[in-house]
């Protein structure tokens, strides 16, 4: 295999060719990989023909498997790592968790150690005339620290919110035992990321309830002003889905957001693991 790396042209992402996910990568092949993910936020494969327990054993390679609360609703059988994402019903009972996903957020930053990352393989992709519909978006968290003013750099950096699990308005309300599972924890707001060392901005709107030590109506407009940035469409990468893609996202360089421009009989299939990460510092 000789593997190519195709940055996307914008902020964050890259398309890697030359590579069989259903084939056993060598090291020197990962470390391409790993690099080109902690470099671009974003890295995706095409025409990808991997089985469940494949995507599981390639999601391993990047840290252990996270279970997040749909794992408990929707996994796939036999493969309890793989949460089922869709809009498909079958027998009258929905198969996955559908809307997932559709604010910008960072996967479980209400936890204490957010996973690392998060992995789909698309299975199904709505499309209209042909048009595919359903895209993900991508924004860099690290093109927008960078693109701060000093004076508001050192106004945030080494400040702290409280991420809480009930802030954001969720497709499937959780139950309260969720509630109690997931208490309020304090991140930075600005994070470094632990392979490159790049800062990144961790700031997301709902989530981030308050700001330590800032009067409440200032920090509930500096996480406004923040979150807003971030998803300014200098940092955007789009991505436009294609059966047999996996794709794969790093939750402190992007935040990410489903397009939800499609319902059925227009079927949306993915299937998707996370991958586990470290305390953010
Ligand atoms: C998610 O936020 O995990 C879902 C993203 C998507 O389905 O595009």
């Amino acid at each position: 295999m000789t593997i190519e790396i195709i940055p996307t042209g914008a902020a964050a992402g890259a398309e890697i060719r030359g590579v069989d996910l259903s084939q056993d990568l060598d090291d020197a092949t990962f470390a391409a990989i790993e690099d080109a993910y902690n470099q671009r936020g974003v890295i995706f494969f095409r025409d990808q023909t991997i089985t469940p327990p494949q995507q599981v054993e390639f999601s391993r390679r990047f840290g252990e498997i996270e279970y997040n609360i749909f794992s408990e609703r929707w996994s796939v059988t036999g493969s309890p790592e793989i949460v089922v994402v869709s809009n498909i019903t079958e027998n009258g009972a929905p198969i996955g968790i559908k809307r997932a996903g559709e604010n910008w957020h960072s996967d479980m930053c209400y936890t204490a150690r957010p996973p690392r990352g998060t992995m789909l393989h698309a299975i199904e992709i709505p499309d209209l005339f042909g048009l595919p519909l359903g895209d993900t978006e991508f924004a860099s968290a690290a093109a927008a620290w960078d693109a701060l003013p000093d004076t508001l750099r050192s106004r945030i950096e080494n400040r702290h919110a409280t991420f809480d699990f009930t802030g954001r308005k969720r497709a499937f309300p959780p139950k309260q035992s969720e509630i109690d599972r997931n208490p309020p924890v304090c991140h930075p707001i600005v994070r470094t990321h632990p392979f490159t060392g790049r800062k990144c901005l961790y700031v997301m709107r709902d989530d981030c309830t308050a700001i330590e030590g800032m009067e409440q109506a200032e920090a509930d407009l500096l996480i406004a002003a923040l979150a807003d940035h971030i998803v300014k469409p200098q940092f955007i990468y789009r991505h436009q889905w294609r059966v047999g893609d996996v794709l794969m996202w790093d939750n402190c360089t992007v935040q990410h957001r489903a397009v939800q421009d499609y319902d059925m009989p227009q079927r949306r299939l993915m299937h998707r693991t996370t991958m586990g990460g470290s305390v953010p510092v």
